[in-house]
């Protein structure tokens, strides 16, 4: 399969199968440039693996192959120089359910846990309001650059401090962050005894060569504190097939993770398993024509937002999540006046940052053309 631009440039319709991301504005004439799923095909081959397995009616309570242990390990030594042993990995059916999972692991009733806005807004939800005190550090801008703001994060930490809940790549600003950094703020979970969850869910997806990710647990100077969560979810364009997974060395966080997994995370699907496997054994050729993709896309951006006066796009190194500051425009209601004009970005609110917007362009070339003639005759209306 020659998976080019042609490949990606195809408009596929969305409407009817139930998106919810197309469904969500109804019949009204809004580009849903929203919540974090492509508007490409997936890889023939995980399509026919997936087909393949529905050759045999059966379904029932699965388990991870060898196969997909394998293919997995390799595709973590190929990409990131990181050698796991397989007792390590916890199959979760989500991300998101990992995150909870951890807080119901290691957040002690009445401690307090830590996360860093502009963030995806599930680590805002995740944990308990009556059980935890939420501390929300800020990252502070560098240059062009969003980044933990380290003095801040060392005054935020106490013995109180049971998690801090890292989103690296970064949604929604797109920043890879350094193994200096993330180095610094390990020491800093581990000066008090805290866990660190690093949610790694976009490392297959950096656009920018000259800033490779590292995992977290890599960086880090004692590996043995830290949660990895990861999935072929965003790389492979599964998201709502559901097969992500835990990386944890340490047994006694390990056990605890599963423990709490145990008591209110459902298994991964039959179906879920075999694309992962099927992503990561043969979905290589697929993700580079992706990655060349979405770059072309983002240059774009680059180009197209450097013509619009009142809009910044953030630069970014990973994730096909658009970071807009749109606050110079003075705008009460930022995406309602977008979405009024017919463009569904995700409303820089929900990641504590109302006067921004989150543009998705993991979506046929032809379509953010259709956006950015749109940001122009909705920009001309305030004129
Ligand atoms: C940082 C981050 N974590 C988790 C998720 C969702 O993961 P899952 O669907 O596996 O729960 C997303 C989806 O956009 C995300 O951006």
């Amino acid at each position: 399969m020659n998976y080019d631009s042609s490949y990606f440039d195809k408009v596929l319709d969305r409407r009817h199968t139930n998106s919810i991301k197309w469904d969500k504005y109804g019949e009204r004439d809004v580009l849903p440039l929203w919540v974090a799923d492509m508007d490409f095909p997936i890889a023939d081959e995980i399509r026919n693996a997936m087909l393949e397995r529905l050759e045999h009616p059966v379904m029932g309570y699965t388990h991870a192959s060898e196969n997909l242990f394998c293919g997995l390990r390799l595709h973590l030594k190929e990409e990131f120089c990181w050698n796991i042993e397989k007792e390590w990995i916890i199959w979760i059916p989500g991300v998101v359910a990992g995150l909870a999972a951890c807080v119901r692991a290691y957040a002690r009733q009445g401690s307090e846990i830590i996360t860093n806005p502009p963030i995806y807004h599930h680590f805002f939800q995740v944990h308990d309001q009556a059980r935890h005190k939420l501390v929300e550090v800020p990252l502070r801008v560098e240059g062009k650059r969003w980044t933990y703001d380290i003095e801040a994060m060392r005054k935020a930490v106490n013995e109180n401090t049971s998690l801090i809940m890292l989103c690296s790549p970064h949604n929604p600003t797109g920043t890879v962050f350094t193994p200096a950094e993330l180095r610094e703020i390990c020491a800093i979970a581990d000066s008090v005894g805290a866990v660190v969850a690093s949610d790694e869910i976009h490392c297959g997806l950096v656009l920018n060569g000259a800033t490779p990710h590292k995992p977290t647990a890599l960086a880090a100077a004692n590996s043995e504190s830290v949660v990895t969560l990861m999935s072929a979810s965003k790389t492979f364009n599964l998201a709502g097939v559901n097969c992500s997974y835990g990386i944890i060395a340490n047994p006694e966080l390990r056990q605890k993770f599963q423990a709490a997994c145990a008591e209110v995370i459902p298994p991964v699907s039959t179906l879920s398993y075999t694309a992962a496997e099927a992503a990561f054994a043969s979905g290589r050729p697929w993700r580079q024509g992706l990655l060349d993709y979405l770059r072309g896309n983002y240059a774009y951006l680059v180009e197209e937002f450097a013509k619009i006066d009142g809009m910044e796009l953030q630069s970014l190194d990973a994730t096909y999540l658009a970071w807009i500051d749109a606050s110079k425009l003075g705008l009460n209601d930022t995406s309602g006046f977008f979405e009024s004009h017919g463009l569904g970005f995700s409303s820089g609110e929900q990641f504590r940052q109302p006067q921004h917007l989150r543009l998705n362009f993991a979506c046929p070339r032809s379509t953010l053309e259709l956006a950015i003639s749109r940001v122009h005759a909705a920009l001309a209306t305030l004129a």
